[in-house]
Parts: C-alpha cells; structure tokens; sequence
C-alpha cells in the first residue's frame, strides 16, 4: 500500500468517481482486501443484510448493455452490491428497513480501500435493476442497489476541488 496515504483525510481527499480505467487487471491479493472490507463492514444490529457478485474480467461484457457510459466498459471489476431486505434490522418506531443502509455502508468502506490500493472506483446507480437481475441471476427477494465499478483510474488519483455544497447550507448547530 502506499505510505503516502497514510492517514484517513489524505485517501478521502483522493477518492473521486472514476469512470475510465487502465487495461490493467487487479491483482489478487488487492481484490481479496476489498472484499474482506466489505465482509467487515457495520451493519445495522450486525444483520449484514447483504450480497455481493464479483465480476471479472471478460464477464464484465454481460453487464455491457446496462452501463449508461462507454467508460464503464474499461472497468477490469463490477462489483454488484445487493441487499437482502428479509434479513435486515426494521427500526422499530417507524417500521424503516435499513437493508439499503447496510449495503451503501459496506461499498463505501469498499471504496476506501479501493482508494488505498490506488484503485479509482464508481458508483453506478443508473441501471436497470431488472436487467441486472436477470443477467446475473439474482433471485427475487434481492434488490440490486448498485454496480461498482472498479479499476486503475485512467488519470491518477489526487487532490481536487469538490463541487459541494456550503457549509451553512447543510450543517445545523443545536437546531435546524
Ligand atoms: C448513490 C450514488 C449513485 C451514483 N450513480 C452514478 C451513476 O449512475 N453514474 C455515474 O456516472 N456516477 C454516479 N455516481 C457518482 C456521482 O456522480 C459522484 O459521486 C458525484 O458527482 C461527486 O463526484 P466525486 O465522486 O468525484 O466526488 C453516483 C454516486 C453515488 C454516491
């Protein structure tokens, strides 16, 4: 892993979407840590109310017809992110199912390792979860919440302005 990015703030500052990859496939040892982050996620009463579909490599193609951008084609791994809402905590007050919750936590952590091993990720929420599902097989009491690809960013990985929100408009102190 490299040193330089050491610390929690530097990786965060690094992480962008990337949706043009190298040729470059990942290596083993860094896909088998991606997916220890997902397996070790929080989740909510520690449900886990996830599945994850690993797809490499030339298998890739079969998600073609969903991807929205060219770029997504060069992605050497899809990671399809999916949750099991039977499974999931319920809060009890308002009947709210956190399934989806769980998932987005475990893919952010994903990121953030990705981001460590110098991967460039991006989330891909624009699909059609139907033609996903049947691509993949996913039975029909799993939601697919999003495609995540991953690979070698096309152009590196560093600091950049964000185009955010102020502050004033999204942080409340004391009260709303
Ligand atoms: C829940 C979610 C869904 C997203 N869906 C898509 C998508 O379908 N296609 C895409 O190109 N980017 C997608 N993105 C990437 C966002 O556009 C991106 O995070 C945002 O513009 C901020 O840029 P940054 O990630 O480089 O900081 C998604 C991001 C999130 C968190």
């Amino acid at each position: 892993m490299d040193e330089k990015l050491e610390t929690f703030y530097e990786l965060y500052e690094r992480r962008k979407s990337i949706r043009e990859f190298l040729d470059k496939e990942i290596e083993k040892d860094k896909l088998e840590r991606l997916i220890e982050a997902l397996r070790r996620a929080q989740s909510a009463a520690n449900r886990q109310p996830w599945h994850f579909i690993i797809i490499e490599k030339q298998d890739v193609k079969k998600l073609y017809e969903v991807f929205t951008k060219e770029g997504f084609k060069t992605a050497p791994l899809i990671i399809a992110a999916c949750a099991e809402p039977q499974s999931a905590w319920l809060r009890k007050a308002d009947g709210k199912n956190y399934a989806w919750v769980d998932v987005t936590i475990a893919i952010t952590e994903m990121i953030g390792a990705a981001t460590a091993e110098g991967l460039g990720t991006c989330w891909i929420a624009a699909i059609e979860p139907a033609k996903v599902r049947e691509i993949l097989g996913i039975p029909v009491n799993i939601e697919v919440v999003a495609l995540i690809a991953v690979g070698y960013p096309k152009s590196p990985l560093v600091k950049e302005e964000k185009n955010r929100k102020p502050l004033e408009g999204i942080i409340h102190y004391g009260k709303w």
